[in-house]
Order: structure tokens, then C-alpha cells, then sequence
């Protein structure tokens, strides 16, 4: 850690998109770098959620647009990134973090519809937001870019195969974009949360929410300001010669 960094200021005249920020992980990680002096769109398909979080930033200093937006739609995308662009005229820093779970089914059983659903959001979404948010960027002054994995990205999980199928992608597009633009100046990264308390766990029985903290030798499930603080990093200058690369935020999850 760079001890000069300063955490008010890091993100200063920075702009920075986050999807799926009205709720969960993105609103943490929106919340972050506000606090780090990034301008914000707040973008999501909860335009209402998207409009009371970019308001309550607004209310304390901070700059904010609410966008929403569909990551599955390639239009919507585009607009969200033009409204950023129109807005602030910059576009530094970007987190693809819009997700769904999506049904628990054996792959047999597993609805073709949800499965399109699914891969539609989690996978789709992100391609979507990278075709529009590089050129943005390379446009810009440099940037980069954190996409969200799971553990799901790295390892089966029995009963969701479009989610891990889709999060496993996710990890290739991040490896392959990195490629593609280090040379220019931007790094695309992806965190790899275990299970997190966030609305995305909400339909979770006890004994569901029992199993899955069973999976964490830490004994409990993550929260989203940790998963957060991996992703700010990873957008910080204090991650400049990290690119390409997933990121375990899973309390030992993977380690056994
Ligand atoms: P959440 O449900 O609290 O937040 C997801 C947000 O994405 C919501 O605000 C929702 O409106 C928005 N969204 C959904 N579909 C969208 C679409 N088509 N276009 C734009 N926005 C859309 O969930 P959470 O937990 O914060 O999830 C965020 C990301 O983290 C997801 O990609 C998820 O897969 C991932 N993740 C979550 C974990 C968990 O245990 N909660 C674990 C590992 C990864």
C-alpha cells in the first residue's frame, strides 16, 4: 500500500460508471468511490432505485447522474454510456457488476428460457458495456475496468449452470480485453466474490443461508463493502501493473 495515497481524493476528476449500482455490491462499490472523490453514473434497470441513490449522492456533494439502463439491450448500453459522456465528458473508470442468479436446477432440468436469461445479463452484459465503455475510455485519459466474477467464474457449482457458465466467461472477456488495451493504458480486471449478504441472496431460506456459510472456512458470508475495497483497489493507481487478472474475495472459499 502506497502510504501517501490519499482515500478522500484518489478518485478526484475521475468519472466512473457502475451498473447495477441502486443495490448490493455495486452500490457499495458506487459508495466507495464517491467517497474517493469519483464523479458517478449510477446506472441500472431499477432506474427508481438508480434515481434515490444518485439523489442522496448529490445531497452530500458528491456528482451523480442516475442512467437506467439494460445490460442485455446493446442500445440501452450505448445510451448509458453516452449519457455518462454527455454528462461529465470523460470516462475513466467502469465496474460490470449487474447480475442475476437465476433458477437452481440440475443442467437436464435446467429452463432453456432462464438459461438465455441468465447468459443474457451475466455474460451479455458485460461484452455490451466493454464494446462501449474501451472506446470511452480510450477517448479518455487512461482508464480501467473491474468486471464481477463469483466463485461461480472459477469453480462448478452444482444446480446453476447458466450462472457459472456465464461467470466462467466473464473471467475469459477480462483476460482477453487486457490484452487487447494494455498497450493503450487501460487494465481490466475481475473479482471473484464468494457468497455476499446482498439483496441477490434475499429468497435464501435459513437452511440455505446455513450451507452457504458452511462453504466459507471463514464462517460467514462477505459483505459488500469487502468485496468493494478489492474492486476501488483494483481501480486505483495503486493497482498499475495489475491487468488481466481475477481477484478472490471469498473468506478461504477457494482455498479448500
Ligand atoms: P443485487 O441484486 O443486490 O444487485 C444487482 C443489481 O443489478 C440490481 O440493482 C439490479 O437491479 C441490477 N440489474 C439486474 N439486471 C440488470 C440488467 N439487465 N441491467 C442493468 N441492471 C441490472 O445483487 P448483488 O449481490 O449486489 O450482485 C452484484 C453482482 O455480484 C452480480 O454480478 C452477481 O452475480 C455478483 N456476485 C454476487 C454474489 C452474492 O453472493 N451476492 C457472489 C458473487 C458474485
Amino acid at each position: 500500500m502506497n502510504p501517501s495515497t490519499d482515500y478522500a481524493t484518489e478518485f478526484a476528476r475521475r468519472v466512473a460508471l457502475v451498473t447495477g449500482s441502486a443495490s448490493g455490491i455495486g452500490l457499495a462499490v458506487a459508495r466507495r468511490l464517491a467517497a474517493g472523490g469519483a464523479a458517478l453514473a449510477i446506472a441500472d434497470i431499477n432506474k427508481k432505485g438508480a434515481q434515490a441513490v444518485a439523489d442522496e449522492f448529490r445531497a452530500a456533494g458528491t456528482q451523480a447522474i442516475a442512467v437506467g439502463v439494460d445490460v442485455t439491450d446493446p442500445a440501452s448500453v450505448q445510451n448509458a454510456v453516452q449519457a455518462t459522456m454527455n454528462q461529465f465528458g470523460a470516462l475513466h473508470l467502469a465496474v460490470n457488476n449487474a447480475g442475476i442468479g437465476g433458477p437452481v436446477a440440475p443442467t437436464h432440468r435446467y429452463p432453456q428460457e432462464e438459461w438465455r436469461r441468465v447468459i443474457a445479463t451475466n455474460l451479455d452484459g458485460v461484452f455490451h458495456s466493454l464494446q462501449y465503455e474501451l472506446p470511452a475510455m480510450l477517448s479518455s485519459d487512461g482508464g480501467a475496468i473491474v468486471n464481477m466474477g463469483s466463485i461461480c467464474a472459477v469453480n462448478g457449482f452444482a444446480g446453476v449452470a447458466a450462472y457459472a457458465a456465464a461467470k466462467h466467461g466473464v473471467i475469459g472477456l477480462t483476460k482477453t480485453a487486457a490484452l487487447e488495451y494494455a498497450a493503450r493504458g487501460l487494465r481490466i480486471n475481475a473479482i471473484v466474490p464468494g457468497f455476499i449478504e446482498t439483496p441477490l441472496l434475499a429468497n435464501a431460506t435459513a437452511e440455505e443461508r446455513a450451507q452457504l456459510v458452511a462453504l466459507h472456512p471463514n464462517g460467514r458470508l462477505g459483505t459488500a463493502e469487502e468485496v468493494a475495497e478489492m474492486a476501488v483497489f483494483l481501480l486505483s493507481d495503486r493497482a498499475s501493473f495489475v491487468n488481466g487478472s481475477h481477484h478472490l474475495v471469498d473468506g478461504a472459499y477457494s482455498a479448500q
